[in-house]
């Protein structure tokens, strides 16, 4: 019995080191200025940018700022998969690129899912608290976007 626990260990500790070479490329363009960028296209409160870029820039952007424990597998394939869905529905990098009227329907949908509290989502706030957005934080985001609709 003894035996066989060890082997069933030794087999996970291999899983997991084995994991570890999955190395996607990171999601990190570093220095690259967008002029696409969602905060070229509206005049905004530097609070409202700073809140978009600390609560969906890691997802929704082209620059990922990666914690130290999303390197390791699992952890990095799920983070990546993230990025990616969320890449494809909006990415604030290529807001301007978008037609008028992708961006109006993408308008109302931030607000929404900032009102209904399902962005950031909330498996990335456990993790990342500083992600986290107060009441008010909502309510100044969703204010600032209702103007712009
Ligand atoms: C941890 C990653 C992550 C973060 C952080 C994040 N999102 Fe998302 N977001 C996603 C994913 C993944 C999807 C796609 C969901 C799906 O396909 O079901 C998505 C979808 C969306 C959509 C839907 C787009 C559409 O087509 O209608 C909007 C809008 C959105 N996010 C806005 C935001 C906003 C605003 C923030 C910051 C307040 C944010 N997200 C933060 C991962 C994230």
């Amino acid at each position: 019995m003894k035996k066989v626990l060890k082997i069933i260990l030794a087999s996970v500790l291999f899983i997991f080191i084995a994991m570890q070479f999955y190395q996607p490329a990171l999601n990190v363009n570093k220095g690259r200025v967008y002029a696409t960028d969602f905060a070229k296209a509206y005049k905004m409160p530097a609070e409202v940018k700073k809140m978009l870029h600390k609560s969906c820039y890691d997802c929704h952007s082209d620059n990922t700022n990666y914690a130290w424990y999303d390197y390791a597998q699992p952890v990095r394939a799920l983070v990546e998969n993230h990025i990616k869905n969320a890449k494809d529905d909006l990415n604030f990098n290529e807001w301007t690129s978008y037609a008028n009227r992708k961006q109006e329907r993408l308008l109302n949908s931030i607000k929404k899912q900032i009102e209904t509290k399902k962005m950031p989502l909330p498996s990335y706030i456990l993790m990342h608290k500083n992600g986290k957005l107060s009441d008010e934080q909502i309510k100044l985001l969703t204010n600032w976007l209702k103007d712009q609709t």
